[in-house]
């Protein structure tokens, strides 16, 4: 007995020591670098800049961008990201105005489209998962992106403000070197499906460009970015967010569930939950939901119908529920 004991005590201490060896080595290690493979064909692109283009990119990026990298004055400087729960770091979204120095003004096409499609910049080194990855979007929307990032829109006029290196944490360290790794870049054209083509067009702008599911899946650990279907509880929600406030927001069940999902709302109140951030049950919907007024009603209402064709989940998802104040 005793000497099953020591024998035990000494499993679990080298286990231990090996955890703080493997942990040790991941704080020095840092967040991982990457091989930079760009094609002769990315390294050269020079991407359209008519004006269609350019609205289009500004139109994304309204939608995508702007959350993170707009500071208080509207202007693309980036800002702290006080929604990053603290084990993960300090973390400050870019300045990604024209400055040469500070912003991008001195990257090439070519190097924001590898950039935008892994995460990884021409030293290799990586942005880790607070910085999105657009790797299912269509080329000419990421094109017209950077068009847009390229504009005379005076939101990307260069500008100075700068922040301090990111620190990313233990935690966020010890993720970016298991779980999260760069998507791969992709092999083949990647188009966007015809608007007379209702479900496909819903399922590209959900899955594809804006990532609907990333946050209405049921496991933020187990979101499948190269193949959003087999995320955990595809769009069945109850991932835990934070607002503004710092209280916890549940991202809700979007399948077509009629108890604890959207299978009784019309298309009206889902195109305006989605594009204006309505409640049907009286209200507003809670940060990190934001409206969506970017989008068109017949692309909400494509969402809509791609929604239709998604598995229903039976998943009740507790509701964030506003404190009472009594003044
Ligand atoms: C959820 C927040 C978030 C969103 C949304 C977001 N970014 Fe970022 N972005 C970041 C963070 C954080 C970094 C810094 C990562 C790092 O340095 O490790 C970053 C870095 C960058 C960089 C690199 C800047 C540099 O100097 O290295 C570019 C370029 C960029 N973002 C462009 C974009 C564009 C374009 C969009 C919209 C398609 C976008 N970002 C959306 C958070 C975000
Ligand atoms: C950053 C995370 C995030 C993203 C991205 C996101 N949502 Fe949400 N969504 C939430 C959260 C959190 C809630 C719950 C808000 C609340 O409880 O008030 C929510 C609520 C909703 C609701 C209301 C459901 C209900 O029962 O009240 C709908 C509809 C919805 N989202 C649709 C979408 C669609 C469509 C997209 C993509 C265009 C999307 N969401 C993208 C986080 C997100």
């Amino acid at each position: 007995m005793r000497r099953a004991l020591k024998i035990l005590g000494f499993t679990v201490g080298s286990i231990v020591l090996l955890l703080g060896l493997v942990l040790a080595y991941f704080s020095i290690k840092g967040i991982p670098s990457f091989e930079v493979n760009m094609t002769p064909e990315t390294a050269n692109l020079k991407v359209p800049r008519d004006s269609a283009s350019v609205a289009r990119g500004a139109k994304i990026a309204s939608l995508l961008c702007g959350e993170c990298h707009r500071d208080a004055e509207g202007n693309m400087t980036g800002k702290i990201m006080s929604e990053v729960p603290k084990p993960f770091g300090v973390i400050a979204s870019r300045n990604i105005t024209q400055h040469p120095e500070i912003g991008i003004g001195r990257w090439t096409d070519g190097e924001l489209y590898y950039f935008l499609r892994t995460g990884i910049r021409q030293d290799g080194s990586w942005a880790p998962p607070f910085m999105p990855k657009l790797s299912r979007m269509a080329d000419t929307d990421v094109y017209a992106i950077i068009a847009w990032l390229r504009s005379d829109d005076p939101r990307l006029a260069p500008n100075t403000r700068e922040y301090p290196p990111n620190k990313y944490n233990l935690l966020s360290t010890v993720l970016a070197n298991t779980l999260f790794s760069p998507p791969a870049f992709p092999d083949q054209p990647l188009v966007i499906p015809d608007s007379s083509n209702q479900v496909a067009l819903g399922q590209y702008i959900a899955n594809d460009m804006l990532e609907c599911f990333a946050c209405h899946s049921g496991d933020m650990m187990k979101v499948d970015s190269d193949n959003p279907a087999k995320s955990f509880g595809y769009y069945g929600g109850g991932i835990e967010m934070q607002n503004h406030e710092g209280e916890i927001v549940r991202s809700a069940n979007i399948t077509m569930d009629k108890q604890t999902g959207i299978g009784n709302w019309t298309e009206q109140q889902f195109v305006e939950a989605v594009k204006y951030g309505k409640n049907p049950r009286g209200g507003a919907l809670q940060y990190p939901m934001s409206p969506h007024t970017a989008l068109s009603d017949a692309e909400v209402r494509a969402i809509f119908a791609f929604l239709k064709t998604v598995p229903v989940q039976q998943h009740a998802v507790e509701r964030y529920q506003p404190k009472i104040t009594s003044r």
